[in-house]
């Protein structure tokens, strides 16, 4: 069991709402508004255009306005035996349908199951101009009780909440372009934050103490992307006759999988494609929630390559009884604290929508929606194709990029999807067909 705990916003939701996608917007809003027992400002906030530009100019630079994206929730998520309705800010089609469908048929096999490390992250000071860099290896590591106690006398917030420095490596590069280099790494617990702010500060603050000890120079103190401390893992059991369709068995789409996964894992030009179907469930959540996706996206492929060769970062197996049996382990840096989560009224929102309680538990929902979400994608590829089903959905993208609107964009999205041909130019002339029959 992980770090999956009750909110404690009274009964269970269940994610399993039916006729979901049926439902227009607002309906759908009621729905998970009602299911996650939102407050009034909560949903606004999820419904849009709600980051005021004043708020908006405090968070970058150069403001001139604010940039939307489409929200949309994924349903029928059971993890750790809990349910979660998951909100995704994503503008590519497809990618919530298919990680609820898949949520789906793990539901019926007891959902997926997390657990993760304590959320350890890791600052990098870079030390120069030595002459003997195992001395200063030496010293350094002779001083780490002073240099921890240094670290942790920058954040008496975080000791307070149970999190600080912990440990230091020291790590000799005898042969660079500039000559011997020494790099300390302070280990952080940062608890609920995502870190970045916290070990660089605590980077910062040992600097002249790491030059007195060592004898060199420091030059970067910065946090290391490659959060391979702070690690969520997500798994799931599918079984035969879970993932049979009328077209294919369970056995055939098991083995499919696996043929599919197998290629990913010894294969980079494969294990990039791979990577982004997991991500593509990753991202979506990591954005909704107001976290820094490029560093999730920088730390999941600098894991993916750290045995030299890059690799997928999932694994799909056969377990002895027959079922498929699919994994996912990766560096999860998410904060619940500080940041966009806590200004930005949609990530606020969509935070309460998922009922996480700790950074913790939102790093290990993540992780189960990438592993959904690449089930998804090895399922379609390894029987009918993904362009199938993705083209139904990219169809009403065309319907609207040739002009439909409202009810017309359904009515354009289904005739281009049965006719197989989802172009724009066709989709003209069904739009005019249409205005043709209603005059
Ligand atoms: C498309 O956004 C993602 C996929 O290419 C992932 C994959 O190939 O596994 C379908």
């Amino acid at each position: 069991m992980g770090a999956v705990q009750d909110s404690g916003v009274g009964p269970r939701l269940n994610s399993r709402i039916e006729k979901f996608r049926d439902l227009s917007p607002a309906d759908r809003l009621t729905a998970v508004g009602d299911a996650a027992r939102l407050a009034q400002a909560d949903r606004d906030a999820l419904r849009g255009g709600v980051l005021p530009l004043d708020l908006a100019n405090g968070m970058i630079e150069n403001v001139v306005g604010t940039f939307e994206i489409p929200l949309g929730v994924a349903t029928n998520f059971t993890i750790n035996g809990r349910d979660y309705l998951i909100p995704m800010a994503v503008e590519e089609p497809s990618v919530v349908a298919a990680a609820s469908y898949m949520a789906r048929i793990a539901r019926g096999c007891g959902g997926f199951e997390t657990s993760s490390t304590a959320p350890i992250m890791r600052a990098q000071v870079q030390i120069l101009g030595l002459s003997d860099p195992h001395g200063a290896r030496a010293r350094l590591l002779s001083a780490r009780d002073q240099i921890i106690a240094a670290a942790n006398e920058k954040d008496q917030v975080l000791i307070g909440l149970g999190g600080g420095c912990r440990e230091i490596e020291v790590q000799v590069f005898e042969d660079t372009a500039v000559g011997p280099m020494v790099v300390l790494h302070l280990l952080v617990d940062v608890r609920d934050a995502m870190g970045a702010n916290t070990v660089n500060t605590m980077a910062e603050a040992v600097a002249p103490m790491i030059e007195r000890i060592s004898g060199g120079t420091v030059r970067l103190r910065i946090l290391s992307n490659l959060a391979d401390l702070r690690l969520a893992r997500a798994r799931v059991r599918l079984t035969p006759k879970a993932l049979a369709t009328k077209e294919f068995t369970g056995e055939r789409m098991a083995a499919g999988i696996v043929e599919a996964c197998s290629l990913a894992i010894v294969d980079p030009y494969r294990a990039a494609t791979h990577n982004k179907g997991i991500m593509n469930g990753i991202d979506p959540v990591v954005v909704a929630t107001g976290n820094d996706w490029r560093a999730i996206e920088a730390g999941a492929h600098a894991w993916a390559a750290r045995s030299g060769r890059y690799t997928s970062l999932s694994r799909w197996e056969i377990d002895a009884a027959g079922n498929l049996m699919g994994t996912l382990e990766m560096p999860m840096a998410l904060g619940m604290v500080g940041g966009a989560t806590k200004t930005h009224p949609a990530a606020r929102a969509a935070l309460k929508l998922l009922g996480v309680t700790s950074a913790q538990e939102l790093a290990e929902v993540t992780v189960a929606v990438g592993l959904a979400q690449n089930m998804a994608a090895l399922r379609a590829l390894a029987t009918e194709g993904i362009q199938r089903g993705h083209m139904a959905l990219h169809a009403r993208n065309i319907a609207i990029v040739a002009g439909a609107s409202g009810a017309d964009i359904d009515t354009v999205a289904r005739e281009l999807a049965a006719d197989h041909d989802v172009r724009v130019d066709r989709a003209r002339e069904i739009l005019l067909r249409l205005g043709k029959e209603k005059a």
